[in-house]
């Protein structure tokens, strides 16, 4: 099944189906990403907007962009505020946004199904602001090599669909960063409450 009709599939029931990884990407942005006030965001593969929500209380603008109708849909549900815009766009194609237009781009937990990193990462570079930072959070390489994708139960077949992905190491991550133009980039690895054995999440903070 392709990404967008997966997703378009998983919509309906993506909030209420616990999710280990979508609540520690929640506690992450929330944790790292606290400065917000006056700043332009851009979020790629918004999703349901659970990172929306957040951003739009804080920021001066944010656009939010995701390719799956009904998982902006729902987004749109959350975030009421004016100063947010939800567009349907496919991130491997050029981004609809200027040059230097905005302070923070956000990506998370989307990478997994894209193969080619590099486009991502230089586009977030062009449309950001000189000092601006790129954020992506990612489910860790280290779970990817012990098989885990994202895969969800479709209501309507009740059969388990695991999605189409792509796995990219730290040193992937940090050779698109620097073939873009970063000039710090910053990991850290998250792990769950319960588990410190492999790490959940790996969290990439980058400057331009
Ligand atoms: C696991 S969800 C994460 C959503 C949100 N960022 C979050 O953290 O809750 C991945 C999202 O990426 C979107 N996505 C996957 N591939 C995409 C693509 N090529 N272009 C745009 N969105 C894409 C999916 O539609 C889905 O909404």
């Amino acid at each position: 099944m392709r990404t967008v009709e997966a997703y378009n599939n998983w919509a309906e029931s993506y909030d209420q189906v616990e999710n280990p990884t979508r609540s520690l990407d929640e506690k992450v942005v929330r944790n790292l990403l606290t400065v917000l006030d006056g700043i332009d965001i851009i979020e790629a593969g918004c999703g349901t907007g659970k990172n929306s929500a957040w951003f739009s209380q804080k920021c001066r603008s944010l656009k939010s962009f995701d390719f799956s109708n009904e998982m902006l849909k729902i987004a749109k549900g959350k975030v009421k505020n004016n100063n947010t815009e939800f567009i349907n766009h496919d991130v491997t194609e050029p981004w609809p946004f200027g040059n230097n237009s905005c302070d923070l781009v956000s990506i998370n937990l989307i990478l997994e199904h894209i193969e080619n990193i590099d486009f991502i990462f230089e586009e977030s570079y062009r449309i950001l602001r000189d000092n601006g930072k790129l954020f992506v959070s990612e489910l860790h390489p280290l779970k990817q090599k012990e098989g885990s994708v994202a895969r969800f139960v479709d209501i309507k077949t009740e059969k388990e669909i695991r999605l189409v992905s792509y796995y990219h190491s730290k040193d992937n991550f940090t050779e698109a960063g620097e073939l873009a133009g970063f000039s710090q980039i910053e990991m850290k690895d998250w792990y769950d409450d319960t588990n410190n054995d492999i790490p959940r999440l790996l969290s990439i903070l980058l400057t331009k």
